[in-house]
């Protein structure tokens, strides 16, 4: 049955990885892999042309999903630390300024970290408590060698919402990049670059978008000239030595991952069957349950604003007591119930919410949770709050 989880868990850890995938996505790489195979871009044979086919099926659905003019300006990555390395290493140079918000993943402040060392300036706008950032800051941070502004979507520690628009606006009237971390929200939150004046998207394919590990991709303004990240055979303009200038070949070198994009392409497709406010609700449905089960348990502290309107469905809490190391383990191994304790790869926002070092654990329903995953898991988790 569609989204049903082929192994016998309760998987509330879609904010890692969306699991299980619908249906269709299964049905694509599987198909792609066994009756199509070949290589896009590589020769005129009918199965590398194929091959070119799904390519462009998955990018042009993109394209659609994200309001994007020109689906060649997508080009497709391994995942969206790699598009915000390419966005990152790929326009800043030594003197440069860039800013972000104290919430942002290790996969935009490890590189920065990097590039700090080589001369560019980066400020780190604070977020309130509760991940919540006020546009005004990012504004008052802007300075003449201000290069690019860097923010994530959502918060993959507090689900918090960022106002992307509100920041679009400011990055565009001070003639700024404005790049975007969607990790969080691609197939969740509706994303327009043109009314949300992105200059740079950076998506990963396998959370939202249901899409396999593996894959993702980075769209770039047309105006904007990058520096690739790597060179190769891009299968153009193979008799130049020269890598090609133009998206997405500048930044697509060496065979794509087409049975994985085959997967994506069909995510986005699910997407659109199933409707993202649709998507949307259902996760909000089990989020609200969540916070109000949660919020009625002894000895439980939530983080983040503990409000569905302004959070999607990620939510971080501890147990008072319990490290959350041992939290996350007793809901996998008695209760079979997957979340993620830790840091999350995101030390800067624990330290903004105040869980730094501590960790905390996360819970993430998605698409194909039930109501009854969410009061078993609130079970669970009242059962544990009395046996520590
Ligand atoms: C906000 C955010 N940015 C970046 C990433 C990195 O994603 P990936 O591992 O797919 O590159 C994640 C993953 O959890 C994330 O939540």
């Amino acid at each position: 049955m569609e989204g049903e989880c082929p192994v016998s868990v309760i998987y509330l850890d879609n904010a890692a990885t969306t699991y299980p995938k619908p249906e269709s996505v299964y049905l694509a790489m599987d198909n792609f892999n066994r009756y199509m195979g070949g290589n896009p871009g590589r020769g005129s044979s009918q199965q590398s042309l194929q091959a070119g086919s799904v390519i462009l099926e998955a990018r042009e659905a993109l394209t659609r999903l994200f309001n994007i003019k020109e689906c060649l300006d997508i080009a497709f990555t391994t995942n969206v630390t790699e598009s915000l390395n390419i966005g990152l290493k790929g326009l800043l140079h030594p003197g440069d300024h860039i800013i972000t918000t104290s919430m942002e993943h290790n996969a935009v402040a490890r590189p920065l970290f990097a590039l700090s060392k080589q001369g560019i300036e980066w400020t780190q706008v604070d977020c309130a408590a509760d991940g919540s950032l006020d546009p005004e800051d990012i504004r008052r941070a802007i300075k003449p060698n201000t290069r690019m502004i860097c923010t994530l979507h959502a918060s993959n520690l507090t689900g918090t919402i960022m106002p992307i628009r509100e920041i679009g606006s400011i990055a565009r009237s001070a003639g700024i990049i404005y790049m975007l971390d969607s990790a969080q929200s691609a197939g969740v939150l509706p994303i327009d670059v043109q009314a949300d004046y992105i200059d740079i998207l950076a998506f990963t394919g396998h959370k939202g978008l249901f899409g396999p590990q593996g894959t993702g991709g980075i769209y770039i303004d047309p105006g904007i000239k990058i520096k690739p990240f790597k060179e190769g055979g891009t299968g153009s303009f193979s008799e130049y030595l020269e890598q090609p200038g133009f998206m997405p070949d500048v930044l697509e070198s060496g065979t794509l991952n087409t049975p994985g994009i085959a997967g994506l392409g069909a995510g986005v497709a699910f997407i659109n069957e199933q409707g993202m406010d649709n998507i949307y609700q259902h996760e909000q449905k089990l989020l609200t349950q969540l916070i109000d089960g949660l919020q009625q348990i002894k000895g439980i502290k939530l983080y983040g604003p503990a409000d569905p309107r302004r959070q999607t469905a990620v939510l971080s809490f501890n147990i008072e007591g319990m490290e959350c190391g041992e939290l996350s383990s007793r809901l996998d191994y008695e209760f079979g119930i997957i979340t993620r304790s830790g840091i999350h790869c995101a030390p800067l926002a624990h330290q903004t919410v105040g869980s730094f070092v501590s960790g905390s654990c996360r819970l993430s329903p998605g698409y194909f949770n039930t109501s009854e995953d969410i009061v078993t898991t609130l079970q669970a988790i009242e059962k544990l709050t009395r046996q520590k």
